[in-house]
């Protein structure tokens, strides 16, 4: 095998795992005796004159598998934003492409592996079209992407969510009250699902299903007759009312973010059921900390099979996690649409058998 020198970033919102990957990647190039720079601040990192990176190699990436963010950093804006918002595209200026490719032939490198979620992937699926040697690694908590059975830094967000359901039941019984906890999955209600079954909630609201309020609330005073002590209602912060639209906030820099739909949620069933009802927001808590034993084994298999692909010259692919096994799939079908929960699929069937209700 000729020796190769790769290039690595970590671009889009951080999740746990993403170190794990950047471990696999360089020691699976290390046995290849290739070397691995990783580009600081996503795409960001190909622009300054030479590029900004760091050498990755066995002793800058040890001790760092257990750790959550990404040790080259990451952005979700900047000069290579190639979606402005689900389904939008934006092309990334020519003179960013050639000043990326500059600095990527003045390093002498022979491959780029970007891991990202949609926007990112669609960013590296237009540098491929534009001639970059590119491999894929799907990453997102909201687990979301086409073409992969599963994204690393989505176990981890769920055990989160589990796990403050677990705290948020103790003091709720003992109250006697209803908890609401907004978590995240803007577009696809995988966290909500996921957590919300894992954590034991009675009412799950998601994307994929417009909820009506006055269901929501029949189900709270159902349980109320039942004899039961809380309910706990989780709801992914893109999920919206049947005859209304997802709750937006307004950033002091005038952007507009998801959010809020917890906060109308608890103040609907508090006012119309007059039970005590308190609201929590679970927010990037399930972005940060240690990746789950799952996670790390993830990322380490997409790091490994990122560099596989390399070595096999299958570029514009991207690594996907299918029947249990990596494989490659071309980027374009990662991101041509996103992955959203099948409303009349068996996950949704089986929280329904446990008395689940979704608000529809
Ligand atoms: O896409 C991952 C995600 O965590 C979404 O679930 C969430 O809406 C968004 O990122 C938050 O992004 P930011 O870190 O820019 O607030």
């Amino acid at each position: 095998m000729p020796k190769k020198r790769i290039g690595v970033l970590t671009s889009g919102g951080d999740c746990p795992g993403l170190n794990a990957v950047l471990r696999g990647v360089v020691r699976a190039a290390d046995r290849l005796d290739w070397e691995v720079l990783g580009f600081r601040d996503g795409y960001e990192g190909l622009l300054p004159e030479g590029g900004d990176y760091m050498v990755l190699d066995r002793s800058t990436t040890a001790g760092i598998m257990h750790l959550g963010g990404t040790i080259i950093g990451t952005t979700n804006r900047g000069h290579f934003a190639a979606k402005v918002r689900a389904g939008e595209k934006a092309a990334i200026p020519d003179e960013i492409i050639d000043q990326a490719r500059r600095n990527f032939n003045h390093l002498g490198l022979d491959a780029l592996i970007a891991i990202g979620g949609d926007g990112s992937l669609t960013t590296a699926l237009q540098l491929h079209q534009s001639g970059f040697p590119v491999i894929g690694v799907p990453k997102t908590i909201d687990n979301d992407l086409q073409a992969t059975a599963m994204t690393f830094g989505f176990d981890s967000a769920v055990a989160c969510v589990a796990d403050a359901l677990d705290r948020l039941h103790t003091t709720a019984t003992s109250h006697k009250r209803v908890m609401v906890l907004e978590v995240m999955g803007r577009h696809a209600g995988w966290i909500a699902l996921y957590g919300g079954l894992a954590g034991g909630a009675d009412i799950i609201l998601i994307p994929e299903i417009p909820f009506d309020i006055d269901k929501v609330c029949e189900q709270v005073l159902h349980r109320e007759k039942l004899g039961c002590k809380s309910t706990m209602i989780v709801v992914a912060e893109g999920a919206s009312p049947r005859d209304g639209r997802q709750s937006r906030l307004t950033t002091a820099a005038g952007e507009y973010r998801l959010g809020g739909v917890g906060d109308m949620v608890g103040r609907e069933v508090g006012e119309r059921t007059g039970k005590d009802t308190r609201v929590c927001v679970l927010g990037h808590l399930q972005r940060g900390g240690a990746p789950t034993a799952l996670d790390r084994i993830l990322g380490t298999r997409f790091g490994v099979a990122a560099v596989k692909l390399v070595a096999e010259e299958n570029f514009g692919t991207m690594v996907s996690y299918q029947n249990y096994e990596t494989r490659a799939v071309p980027i374009s079908e990662a991101v041509h649409r996103l992955k959203r929960v099948d409303v009349r699929g068996q996950l949704i069937a089986t929280a329904r058998a446990v008395e689940i209700t979704f608000g529809d």
